[in-house]
């Protein structure tokens, strides 16, 4: 694998001037395009929950530590990778650590492949940990690399955990992207034998379906995130990125984060995938603390969020760091609302699914 978030040769450890230069192109680009598409509905608006009127517990009676298969967090949601690579994402990660450390957010990198290729631009992720030596960090590579660069990425920012990424169809919109998918189910059993952290693979807003997830499972990965739609649309993104736009179609490509969540019957003892519940976690268009909510509802163990706390961190670490607050906040007020006194009561609660989102429970035999 060469392309994705990164443009590299992991042969030779090296890339050419223009590779470079096309990079960190991408890199700013990526930040720019994502927080330029706006909020918009999303099958989150599909979840209502039956509202009952008695069942609310008090605010300080919340456990917010969620448990995730082999981690524990302290709050139910996350930073989820983003950048890094240049000066500008180097900063914008300086203030996502800062924000993660102060508030004890769980954060993950952006996909670290560029500083594989090319250790100048090492420092630009090194800030995530340096930013926060004690707090939860995850680093992040494509399915097309190795195990080798694989534990090179988790020792960059002595991550506790690994995001490896599945972007098939970002890489078929991308001109220069990847062309070989075959052989990520091997590089990512080889990386869950290879690294000592837990693995997490997640789609990048495309979504992750019922099969999808089974065989993540049997390949031994420990969590998966369906990164699913509704969200940040890298399609859309790589389509605005250059003229032909021949894949402008793909545009909204893919399954929504609640309709990944139903499918693999999350929080659904009798529907989830694994005897056991294979821990999943949520991201994709979470645009609120009421949709993180939602997600815990359907099943998710946490909540991530990329864009939306991309445009905090924009704004300065003040601003971030009272947003990743108030999300903390609020998140516990709603799960007391819920009667819920920790995460994964919230799976208790009765909702409606309404629109599109019951057509799609329909059609996968959900009830
Ligand atoms: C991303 N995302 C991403 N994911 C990943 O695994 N590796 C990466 O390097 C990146 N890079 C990246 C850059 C920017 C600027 C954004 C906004 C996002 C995808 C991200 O983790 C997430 O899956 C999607 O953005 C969907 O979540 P939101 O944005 O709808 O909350």
């Amino acid at each position: 694998g060469r392309m994705g978030y990164g443009v590299g040769n992991s042969e030779t450890g090296r890339e050419s001037a223009a590779n470079r230069e096309q990079r960190r192109g991408r890199k700013d680009e990526h930040v720019d395009l994502a927080v330029a598409q706006q909020p918009h509905g999303n099958d989150f608006d599909a979840i209502d929950f039956v509202h009952d009127a008695l069942a609310a517990v008090d605010v300080a009676e919340v456990d917010l530590r969620a448990k995730i298969g082999p981690v524990t967090w302290p709050v139910p949601f996350y930073i989820n990778g983003m950048t890094g690579g240049t000066e500008k994402t180097g900063q914008i990660n300086r203030v996502l650590a800062i924000g993660a450390a102060a508030v004890g957010i769980p954060m993950a990198t952006g996909s670290v492949s560029v500083a594989l290729d090319n250790p100048a631009t090492a420092a630009s992720f090194r800030v995530i940990r340096e930013e926060n030596p004690h707090g939860f960090v995850m680093a992040n590579i494509g399915a097309g690399r190795g195990a080798e660069d694989a534990q090179r990425a988790v020792d960059l920012v002595e991550a506790d955990a690994l995001q490896v990424h599945i972007n098939a169809v970002q890489e078929i919109v991308m001109p220069e992207g990847d062309r070989e998918f075959a052989h990520w189910q091997r590089n990512i059993a080889a990386i869950v034998r290879a690294v000592e952290v837990p693995v997490i693979v997640k789609e990048v807003g495309f979504g992750l379906s019922r099969r999808t997830v089974e065989t993540l499972r049997e390949l031994g990965v420990a969590i998966a995130d369906v990164g699913g739609t509704g969200g940040t649309d890298f399609a859309a993104i790589e389509n605005a990125r250059r003229k032909g736009r021949e894949y402008a179609y793909l545009a909204g490509y893919g399954l929504s984060t609640p309709a990944c969540l139903l499918d693999a019957g999350c929080g659904n003892s009798a529907r989830a995938v694994g005897a056991d519940g294979f821990p999943i976690l949520a991201s994709g268009g979470i645009r609120t603390p009421f949709d993180a909510v939602k997600a815990l509802a359907l099943g998710a163990r946490a909540a991530g969020v990329a864009a939306q706390f991309l445009r905090l961190a924009l704004a300065g670490e003040d601003t971030l760091v009272a947003g990743l607050n108030s999300w903390k906040k609020q998140i516990r007020a709603l799960l007391a609302l819920l009667g819920a006194k920790n995460p994964v009561a919230a799976t208790e609660t009765d909702v409606i699914i309404r629109a599109g989102l019951r057509e799609w429970c329909e059609a996968r035999g959900i009830d």
